[in-house]
């Protein structure tokens, strides 16, 4: 016997029909959920930008930053011929390098950009975490203003309340510009020294690469010892304090509401001033639905000779999914057919088959059987398939150019002639 094959540990199958766990929600719920997160960002006016999944290595890796978990343990890259590269861990490092390539701040204003698709992390699997995921997200590129940061935050929120989803937790920070960060991290650092053996190994680690990250601990040791730890804020720039403040007074005048959270420190290097992340209550330890923040310096760093302001969100498609679940929110069932036609004998498989064919070019959902079963069994075939109608033609019904229509609602059965068909269904159709 031939090997059996599995598919990848952290990746997963979207099926017509749901299996076990969330993220394995069947295509239809997909569709739906991705059609209601264009139709938003349609209302706000974000037009879509789609990138390879494949990009040079060397554009995460100076996006996203050498010392993040992301590009040191987690990136899926390779080598051909003497070119690197990496299955793209996230879009916004992409994004970003589309714009400058193809000069897209030459038409003009704002570039208001989304995205949806998969990304690729090696991190350990397990529930909310996947080795391929889908991100969706919006980049706001060529804006300074306050009211682009609150614009997208908003953006964010209104995907999740269309899908039903209320109760989420906005956390906002700021993380101040490139000249703030360094001189919390050797005060971080300087705090931090003494208290060395409380710190778990990871956090050791961090010490010495990047101490922000230390902030992001779930321990509840390390947790107690961060209350007595140098404050991010203490340490902004007044222009960024003032960029923080307008935000708030932004988001205030659309009743959003927000805890600030002067931990938020965000695992990718990019962000300067804004940082904000969504959560759900609802779905466990990999709480966080969604993330962005405001990347100022991004462009330069990959490659760009003037500063393009720009700031942006992601969120994971199969952690809202999870959200989705554990509030059991229903999403609309597959449609239904509109009609199933049923053959019987050989004459009405040649009858059946180009009439399907027509009654689909006319626009009507239709099925039928392929492999000449019984009554009985198509019957069961068109139940399965939630068809509002069966249309039933055998012998009698070739000869007297009629065909017998079941309403599967009522029960009530109606001839219908062959050349009304059409009329007939188009007219009931759901
Ligand atoms: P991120 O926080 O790394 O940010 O990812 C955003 C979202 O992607 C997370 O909140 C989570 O829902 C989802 N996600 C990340 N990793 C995984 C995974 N392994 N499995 C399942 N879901 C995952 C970014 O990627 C930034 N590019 C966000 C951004 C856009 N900043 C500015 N613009």
């Amino acid at each position: 016997m031939k090997k059996t094959f599995q598919n990848i540990e952290g990746t997963f199958d979207i099926l017509p029909e749901a299996v076990d766990g969330a993220a394995m929600r069947r295509s239809e719920a997909w569709q739906y959920v991705e059609e209601t997160i264009r139709a938003v960002m349609r209302r706000f006016a974000y037009e879509e930008i789609r990138t390879p999944i494949l990009e040079p290595t060397e554009l995460i890796a100076r996006g996203v930053g050498q010392l993040t978990d992301i590009v040191s343990k987690e990136m899926f890259a390779f080598e051909r011929g003497d070119t690197n590269y990496v299955l793209r861990p996230e879009v916004t490092a992409p994004v970003m390098r589309a714009y400058l390539q193809h000069h897209l701040g030459q038409r003009g204003g704002v570039q208001k950009l989304y995205y949806m698709g998969p990304c690729f992390r090696a991190e350990r699997p397990q529930k909310g975490r996947y080795r391929q995921f889908h991100q969706f997200g919006a980049e706001v590129i060529g804006a300074d203003d306050a009211r682009a940061d609150a614009e997208v935050i908003a953006l964010m929120v209104v995907v999740y309340r269309a899908l039903g989803l209320e109760d989420t937790v906005l956390r906002i920070n700021t993380l101040g510009d490139e000249h703030s960060r360094p001189r919390y991290k050797e005060a971080l650092q300087a705090y931090f020294e003494p208290h060395q053996e409380a710190l778990s190994d990871t956090s050791r680690e961090r010490l010495t690469r990047n101490p922000l990250r230390i902030l992001d601990t779930k321990d509840e040791k390390e947790r107690r010892l961060l209350d007595g730890a140098p404050r991010l804020i203490d340490f902004i720039d007044e222009e960024s304090r003032n960029h923080y403040e307008a935000l708030k007074a932004w988001l205030g005048s659309l009743d959003l509401d927000f805890v600030e959270d002067p931990f938020l420190v965000r695992g990718l290097d990019y962000y300067s001033r804004t940082a904000f992340e969504l959560e759900s209550p609802h779905i466990g330890a990999q709480s966080s639905l969604a993330g962005g923040g405001r990347y100022d310096l991004l462009a330069e760093e990959v490659g760009s000779k003037q500063r393009v302001p720009a700031v942006g969100f992601a969120a994971g498609l199969e952690r809202l999914f999870l959200a989705l679940d554990a509030q059991g929110i229903d999403l609309p069932a597959t449609p239904p057919l509109d009609a199933f036609l049923i053959a019987l004998g050989d004459e009405a498989v040649q009858w059946v088959f180009p009439a399907a064919h027509r009654l689909r070019e006319a626009g009507l959902r239709v099925g039928y059987d392929l492999r000449g079963r019984s009554m009985k069994a198509q019957m069961r075939a068109a139940n399965r398939q939630n068809a509002r109608y069966v249309v039933i033609v055998a012998q009698d019904e070739l000869e007297a150019g009629q065909a017998q229509v079941k309403n599967m609602g009522t029960s009530e059965q109606v001839p219908v002639a062959f050349d009304a068909l059409t009329a007939y269904l188009n007219e009931r159709k759901a």
